[in-house]
């Protein structure tokens, strides 16, 4: 039975990534198979998470295309030659135009460190997140799997998780919670889950 073919996205660390690849390994993601991993910065150690697991990993910058609109061609270039199924957005922090997004409709995942349309939307991004729920006290946060549509976090939701916020939680601590206790977990979840049914419908 053919996987479904996932290219993924990162600009930074890459632990969402790492827990794609480990689902993968472990067999928890079993309907899709990991076979590229751009990034838009040339430094993401997710590169190196992409090279250490034997997966193609291309750093493709605006810079070196010349501005948006040559990165995204250059983007669909590398994505459509290689007859991508599901592309995921793991902590990659690029705006992509409403072309790009409708070119690949319902094909784009992303997870995004809260409980959507808590805390989302223009703005809220990492570290960003996660003080803007402390400011706001709230008691519980999570973790949410969107498609992605022109609208930042906008698409439908497919999966979240909710985590506990403590006592004394800084922005870092609470990150790391959201990133252990839902973000490696749903995200693995879901791709398994739209993958299956990606091949069940092919
Ligand atoms: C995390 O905050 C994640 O929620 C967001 O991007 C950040 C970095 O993720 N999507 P990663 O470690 O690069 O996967």
């Amino acid at each position: 039975m053919a996987k479904a073919r996932i290219a993924v996205l990162v600009s930074g660390g890459g632990t969402n990534l790492q827990a794609l690849i480990d689902a993968e390994k472990s067999g928890k993601l079993k309907s899709g198979s990991i076979c590229l991993v751009i990034s838009n910065k040339k430094d993401a150690f997710a590169l190196q998470r992409a090279a250490n697991a034997g997966i193609e990993a291309l750093a493709i910058t605006r810079k070196s295309c010349g501005g948006q609109e040559g990165f995204e061609k250059k983007l669909i270039e590398e994505l459509d030659s290689r007859d991508i199924d599901l592309i995921i957005m793991a902590g990659f922090m690029s705006i992509l135009s409403e072309d790009f997004t409708r070119h690949y409709d319902h094909k784009i995942i992303n997870i995004h460190p809260s409980l959507i349309p808590s805390f989302c939307g223009k703005g809220f991004y990492g570290l960003l997140v996660h003080e803007a729920a402390l400011a706001k006290g709230v008691k519980v946060t999570g973790a949410t799997v969107h498609y992605v549509n022109e609208i930042p976090d906008g698409g439908e939701i497919i999966m979240q998780k909710a985590v506990e916020v403590k006592e004394g939680d800084t922005p870092e601590v609470l990150q790391k919670r959201v990133m252990e206790e839902a973000e490696w977990i749903i995200l693995p979840a879901a791709a398994e889950k739209i993958c299956a049914e990606i091949i069940g419908g092919k």
